[in-house]
């Protein structure tokens, strides 16, 4: 298995905003970011002083468009005023001689919007300088320390988002961070499956847009891990399994959950055994990608899988039927999808005597039936099925005119699903065949994939256990059939088909050995 892990700067957080702001639409001479409680000191000074200044600061909040004094100051005295904040105040106590009138305060998450420094001599306007603050408010969740496969979420919001350009996080190696814009216009990044080595100090890296006095704000959580315990996914919701049959490497598709997700396991249960093992997994906010050596697996789509929607494609050979069940982590949440998969295959085995028509099937507690027909159905096929999932026929040599054509092998599932694979027998070209030589010229070709059954009702099997070399036929129907659960479950005389309860869901699922593993 390898692991391979694709930085991607790309999907560097990039905070989306709505139409870009020209220099006329900015109202605001600088921007200051910070979070709750974290200290500011908004800017503010006049030199030269020019005698006897009056200084006020005026804010409106985001979303008003009303002015309120919270402070002001004379050459004498400093006063807070309307709706200032309990610990407002100017940022150098001698304020009067160093013309320093910056405003100092620890904002609550209420405090955004713009903060107008504004200073008059008499009547006179010296300066206006306009601050817009803007606080930014970061969730991390699940509350660390983060357990084992736990997944971290940092929900990030800025009160003004007119006046960022970008957000985007870096995690403790340095590596920036993927992100994605909700629709409320936050910004999330993901870190599933929570190890030691992912623990450390984030990084959210704030540009604000503009002219403004400082490019950057840095903000570092430290986000611990407590690997002693394992994170629950106690919402897990299952789909109905999904029974499928396919011809040998015909495109076959193995959904997942409809929902999106943050990363994806597929395990797989070889056919007609209780084997299973992880086969592929992918995690949309690493873009990191385990798959089997050698498997012929694939995402169906990179796109659709880069946004959370998975789902697979598979080519697979007979041996590559059985149980594909793809679990779907979201947040705390699992969906689990199961597929249970028949593969059909024919193929052609030259004797001396005759052409044996071999048709193989895998994951058999599904299938109901297999025949083999002709395409002249007063034809009278012989067969046999010396092992389960295996039904041959035989062509005589030479080939007469009468029994060259179409054989078709039919395998109907227990839900109806049908699928049919055909081995055409053609004429020699020569008159003159040897019983030697290779002389029956055949080509495979496949039929119509799942296709609803239109079948007449077709002959009874006559299946007896411990005779499995002996080939019965049922009566003056060509059509035969096996059913492999007969040979476990059918009692030894009997000649009636019986059909199995329908296979258990729960069953497929009770299998996986879930959160053992997080090769993400
Ligand atoms: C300064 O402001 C205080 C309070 O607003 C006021 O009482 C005082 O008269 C002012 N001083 C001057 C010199 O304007
Ligand atoms: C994380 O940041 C804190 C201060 O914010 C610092 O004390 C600590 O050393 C940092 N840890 C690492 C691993 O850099
Ligand atoms: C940018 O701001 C500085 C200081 O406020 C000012 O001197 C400069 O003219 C501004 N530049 C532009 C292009 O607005
Ligand atoms: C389980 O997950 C589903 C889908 O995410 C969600 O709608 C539901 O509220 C969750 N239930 C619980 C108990 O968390
Ligand atoms: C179909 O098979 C029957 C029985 O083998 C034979 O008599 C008949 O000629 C065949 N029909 C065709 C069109 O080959
Ligand atoms: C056999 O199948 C091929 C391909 O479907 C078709 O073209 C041909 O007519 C069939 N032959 C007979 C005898 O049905
Ligand atoms: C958690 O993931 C690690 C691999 O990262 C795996 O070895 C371990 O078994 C997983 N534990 C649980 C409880 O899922």
């Amino acid at each position: 298995m390898e692991l391979l892990f694709f930085p991607c700067p790309l999907f560097l957080a990039v905070l989306s905003i709505t139409g870009s702001i020209t220099a006329k639409d900015q109202d605001w001479n600088d921007v200051i970011v910070t979070k709750v409680s974290e200290p500011v000191t908004l800017g503010c000074s006049d030199w030269p002083l020019k005698g006897s200044v009056n200084l006020n600061w005026l804010w409106k909040p985001h979303g008003r468009d009303s002015w309120s004094l919270v402070l002001s100051a004379n050459n004498s005295k400093e006063t807070r005023v309307g709706a200032s904040k309990a610990d407002m105040r100017l940022a150098d106590p001698n304020f009067q001689r160093s013309g320093d009138f910056s405003l100092y305060f620890k904002p609550r998450a209420s405090d955004g919007g713009r903060y107008s420094c504004w200073i008059q001599q008499g009547e006179k306007k010296l300066m206006q300088r306009i601050t817009l603050l803007t606080i930014l408010t970061v969730a991390v969740s699940p509350p660390p320390p983060i357990l084992r496969n736990g997944t971290l979420r940092l929900t990030t919001e800025v009160s003004a988002s007119e006046a960022v350009s970008e957000v985007a996080w870096f995690s403790p190696r340095g590596i920036p961070m993927r992100s994605e814009t909700l629709p409320s216009g936050a910004v999330i990044c993901k870190v599933p499956c929570f190890d030691q080595a992912d623990q450390g100090n984030y990084t959210c890296q704030i540009w604000p847009r503009g002219n403004v006095s400082r490019l950057l704000f840095l903000f570092t959580y430290t986000i611990t891990a407590d690997v002693t315990k394992a994170a629950k996914f106690s919402n897990i919701t299952h789909g109905t399994v999904v029974s499928t049959a396919c011809l040998a490497r015909s495109l076959l598709s193995v959904p997942c959950a409809s929902v999106s997700g943050d990363y994806v396991l597929l395990y797989w249960q070889h056919p007609d055994s209780r084997q299973m093992d992880p086969v592929f997994s992918y995690d949309r906010w690493r873009q990191g990608r385990t798959v089997q050596t050698g498997s012929r697996l694939r995402l169906t789509s990179s796109h659709s899988a880069d946004s959370g929607m998975f789902s697979f494609s598979l080519e697979p050979e007979l041996k590559e039927g059985g149980v594909y069940i793809c679990e779907v982590f979201l947040d705390d949440s699992v969906f689990i999808q199961g597929t249970r998969v028949s593969v059909l295959q024919v193929y052609a085995k030259s004797t001396p005597l005759a052409l044996v028509l071999w048709c193989q099937y895998s994951e058999r507690s599904q299938v109901k039936r297999v025949t083999w027909t002709h395409h002249n159905q007063s034809y009278s096929l012989r067969w046999s099925s010396p092992a389960p999932g295996r039904l041959s026929t035989e062509v005589p040599k030479p080939t007469r005119p009468d029994v060259a054509g179409n054989y078709t092998c039919t395998l109907e599932l227990r839900n109806g699903k049908v699928a049919r694979a055909m081995y055409a027998v053609t004429l020699p070209p020569t008159v003159n065949t040897s019983l030697s030589s290779p002389s029956i010229l055949s080509s495979l070709s496949a039929l119509g994939l799942l296709v609803p059954l239109v079948a007449v009702a077709i002959g009874v099997l006559l299946w007896k256990r411990g005779h499995p070399g002996v080939s019965l036929h049922s009566g003056e129907e060509e059509n035969v059939y096996e059913n492999p659960e007969d040979l476990r479950q059918t009692p030894a005389q009997s000649s009636v088909y019986m059909d199995l309860k329908p296979t258990d869901d729960d069953d497929v699922y009770k299998e996986l050995d879930r959160y053992e593993r997080c090769p993400c």
